[in-house]
């Protein structure tokens, strides 16, 4: 029997010929949220892209595994069927209407426009994304919330979800809070890559891993977050030192 799980095994990545992620371990099973919270500039987003499958970002050691099976070798579109997702942290802007990938989406899953709408409302956007051009010229917070929409969508086993909280007003933070719980009662794992605390209100992560200079430095339970809020990264680099 296979394990399940996103397990990141000594992954070292490079970036325009620069090592970026040293020796990086994690193990996502579903249902578990796992935190990641670094400086910035650390290699959290080249950490999710990497496992996304980005061309950019080459793997110059260690191993990407999901449930059981290497995926290092997949295109992104390959990942992504088998049940991955990415959330980005800035989302690129496109030519495809918001409408064609949202129903693309959607009929993957049997989900329906009326369905569509429904999300759409209750995420607080306004239908007339639908008519634009994904990501062209939409607010900060429209982009991440059209970010959710996506994710529900897609209905992922694993999702990846880079700094979903950066530019969201107060209760987009809490919408996102609760859609961490819903994920986890749906048995999907989370790797959630934040600055903010608050977005743990509903719910606490399992594991917090800390990334500091592409390396991971110190790993533990939700009270880590309280040590970085209140004393900062430095403070927690000496610590680690120390151990
Ligand atoms: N495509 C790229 N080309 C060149 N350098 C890159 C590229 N992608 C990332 N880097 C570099 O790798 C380092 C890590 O970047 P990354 O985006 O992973 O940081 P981060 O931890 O996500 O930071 P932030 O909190 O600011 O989002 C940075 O020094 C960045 O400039
Ligand atoms: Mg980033």
């Amino acid at each position: 029997m296979t394990l399940k799980g996103l397990l990141v095994k000594d992954l070292s990545v490079e970036v325009a010929g620069k090592l970026i992620l040293r020796d990086v371990n994690l193990e996502v099973r579903p249902g578990e949220i796992h935190a990641i919270m670094g400086p910035n500039a650390s290699g959290k987003s080249t950490l999710a892209y990497t496992i996304m499958g980005h061309p950019l970002y080459k793997v110059v050691n260690g191993d990407i595994i999901l449930d059981g099976e290497s995926i290092l070798n997949l295109p992104p579109e390959e990942r992504f069927k088998r049940g991955l997702f990415l959330a980005f942290q800035v989302p690129p802007e496109t030519m495809v209407k918001t409408r064609t990938l949202y129903t693309y989406l959607a009929k993957r899953n049997n989900i329906s426009f009326t369905k569509i709408l429904q999300y759409i409302r209750d995420i607080g956007l306004s239908e007339d994304i639908l008519d634009r051009f994904l990501n062209k010229n939409f607010s900060g917070g429209e982009m991440k919330r059209s970010e959710f929409i996506q994710m529900i969508l897609s209905s992922p086993r694993y999702t990846i979800l880079d700094e979903p909280d950066s530019g969201v007003d107060a209760d987009g933070i809490l919408m996102i809070s609760r859609f961490l719980k819903q994920l986890k009662e749906r048995d999907v794992g989370v790797l959630i890559i934040t600055h903010i605390g608050r977005v743990f209100k509903e719910i606490n992560p399992d594991a917090v891993h800390v990334l500091i200079g592409g390396r991971i430095l110190m790993e533990g339970g939700p009270e880590i977050i309280k040590l970085i809020d209140e004393n900062g990264y430095e403070y927690l680099q000496k610590l680690a030192v120390k151990r």
